[in-house]
């Protein structure tokens, strides 16, 4: 028969003891020393604070965990560790008769727990390879779980726009005609009466803005729905831009918003639709325009970029499968408004999500503007900046 206490594992592992009882961490040191082939490193601490200070600067694989330390006591001194590293297999040392204590701190994040006096080095050995190999299932169990649950959103996510955008091309489709109608039979009476009296020109004024007004939602409905064809080629981003500021310049001058420019003229060409990406520089800038009511500056800069190692600095940029070394081509619309409120950022790309339900937002316009962004492999961030208002982000592939 073999011999229990030389179980052939294949991977040394490396062993951090947090013991301050010098009797107890001989033990313990003594029975991981019968079997040196397979422990890579050994260390013993004897204070929470020096357990932190080693973890944090080197690497362990387990910890063999007492409770009761000089400078923390109880489940504490699990829960702190256990929250400071959640990647490393904790297992607790407790006293004897804690049976009882050690079964509860495996509900506060430890792998195991042993019972001082009560094991053998086989045990010992066995405990701490399980244990870690347990953590080691956690955690991909917990990236597994987390990727299910973004998937699920983006399913969810896909589905709404499916049918919003069938439903949405449907009902456009059926609306277009009879406001052609109405806009055509206007037209016709007020050439027919050519009405002097003031009054009832602004009726006739008002009637052709809010059929207009309509139209505009429905094109946005309809855009929605046919997003996927796209006619690329490349382009001069700063040109696209310049084209929509001239279609958004009388909101602007009506709301007395000055757009502020800082385009960069050596800005390498995108690959791009250029009516679709016209579509969502409108958007934004209308969105930026209609945040302050009182007038302002839209602060609108571009740039390329050559994508460096994760910096920390535009986190959005490797989160979106940007390679290292890529160079892109970014946009930036800053407004002065009123921002976005922290419980709401997260919708604002959701179909018909607005908070101007009254002033005539149909809550289209960024969701739009996803959708052609993420159909050019590009990226759209939207955040508010710590000075006031909001900053819309655009990244393409150049
Ligand atoms: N620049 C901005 N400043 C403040 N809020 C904004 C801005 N851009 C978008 N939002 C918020 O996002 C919502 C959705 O925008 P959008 O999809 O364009 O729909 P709509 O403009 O029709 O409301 C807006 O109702 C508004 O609450
Ligand atoms: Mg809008």
């Amino acid at each position: 028969m073999a011999d229990p206490n030389s179980i052939q594992y294949f991977e040394p592992i490396s062993i951090l003891i947090v013991e301050d009882n010098e009797i107890d961490h001989k033990v313990l040191e003594a029975m991981l020393s019968e079997a040196p082939p397979l422990i890579s490193r050994l260390k013993t601490v004897s204070s929470l604070a020096s357990a932190i200070k080693s973890l944090s600067s080197d690497q362990f694989d387990v910890v063999v965990l007492d409770l009761n330390l000089p400078d923390s006591r109880g489940q504490d001194t699990l829960k702190q560790l256990n929250k400071m590293y959640p990647d490393v297999a904790i297992v607790v040392n407790t006293g004897a008769y804690e049976d009882e204590l050690g079964v509860k701190t495996l509900g506060f994040g430890a792998q195991d727990f042993l019972v001082k006096g009560k094991y053998s080095t086989y045990i010992l050995n066995k405990t701490l390879r399980y244990a870690i190999e347990r953590k080691r299932l956690e955690i991909e169990l917990k990236q597994a779980y987390h990727k299910l649950k973004e998937t699920q959103a983006e399913l969810i996510q896909v589905e709404k726009m499916k049918v919003v955008g069938s439903l949405a091309s449907g009902i456009a489709h059926e609306v277009k005609n009879p406001l052609a109608i109405i806009l055509f039979g206007i037209t016709y009476l007020s050439e027919q009466i050519k009405p002097k009296n003031k009054e009832v020109q602004l009726v006739f004024e008002n009637i052709k803005e809010a059929i207009d007004r309509a139209n505009n939602i429905i094109s946005d409905l309809l855009n929605f729905s046919k997003i996927n064809h796209l006619n690329k080629r490349k382009e001069d981003l700063n040109e696209v831009i310049e084209k929509s500021i001239m279609l958004v310049k009388h909101e602007a001058e009506r709301s007395n918003v000055h757009i502020n420019k800082n385009l960069d003229p050596n800005l390498p060409e995108v690959e791009i639709d250029r009516n679709r990406i016209e579509q969502v520089f409108i958007n934004l800038f209308l969105n930026a325009i209609q945040a302050m009511p009182r007038g302002g500056t839209i602060k609108l800069k571009t740039y390329s970029h050559q994508i460096q190692k994760n910096t920390g600095e535009m986190s959005w940029i490797h989160d979106n499968g940007f390679k290292v070394g890529q160079r892109i081509v970014i946009a930036c619309i800053e407004d002065q408004g009123c921002g976005i409120a922290t419980e709401k950022i997260n919708k604002v790309f959701d179909p018909f999500f607005t908070t101007r339900p009254t002033e005539g937002g149909v809550g289209l316009g960024l969701s739009v503007s996803k959708n052609i962004i993420d159909i050019h492999e590009g990226h759209i961030a939207i955040e508010n900046q710590r000075k006031g208002g909001v900053r819309v982000s655009l990244a393409f592939k150049t």
